[in-house]
């Protein structure tokens, strides 16, 4: 079965959010198998991002994942990664369709409410990142 973590950023946690982009997750049959709020450090922000160490916007994007508070989540269910990653719709809330959680919430590139896993393997990697094994439930 395949997962995906998911993380509602900072500008969706201030404008109360996280239970509308949640609740859009969990009617797509994904299932909730996990989920914590925390104010991730740097450290940890830095290895979620670590792809993209390289590129100019790194630090910008360290810092603003790490400003405050975030709801952290694991889903799970039949192709998690690409279902949720069509729901939340284009990195660029502006290029976003009306209808995915960034199209309708995001606000700006870096402000674009949500965060998914890329790939099966990043998954696993990120959920490793922000949860211990017996922090993920089957029922
Ligand atoms: P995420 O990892 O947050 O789910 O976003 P994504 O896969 O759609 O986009 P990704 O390429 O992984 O980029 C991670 C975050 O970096 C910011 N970004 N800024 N200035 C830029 O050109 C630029 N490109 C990406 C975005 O906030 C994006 O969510
Ligand atoms: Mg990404």
């Amino acid at each position: 079965m395949e997962r995906s973590l998911v993380l509602v950023k900072p500008d969706a946690m201030e404008r109360e959010l996280a239970g509308a982009i949640i609740a859009r997750l969990q009617k797509l049959g994904l299932k909730l198998v996990a989920m914590k709020m925390l104010h991730a450090d740097k450290a940890l922000a830095r290895k979620h991002y670590a792809v993209h160490k390289d590129k100019p916007f790194y630090g910008d994007l360290v810092n603003y994942i790490t400003s405050a508070p975030i709801v952290a989540c694991v889903f799970e269910g039949k192709n998690a990664v690409e279902t949720i990653r069509k729901a939340m719709g284009a990195t660029d809330p502006a290029k976003a369709e009306k209808g995915t959680i960034r199209g309708d919430y995001g606000e700006s590139l870096e402000r674009n409410s949500v965060h998914g896993s890329d790939s099966p393997d990043n998954a696993e990697i990120e959920i490793n990142l922000f949860f211990s094994p017996e922090e993920i439930f089957g029922y």
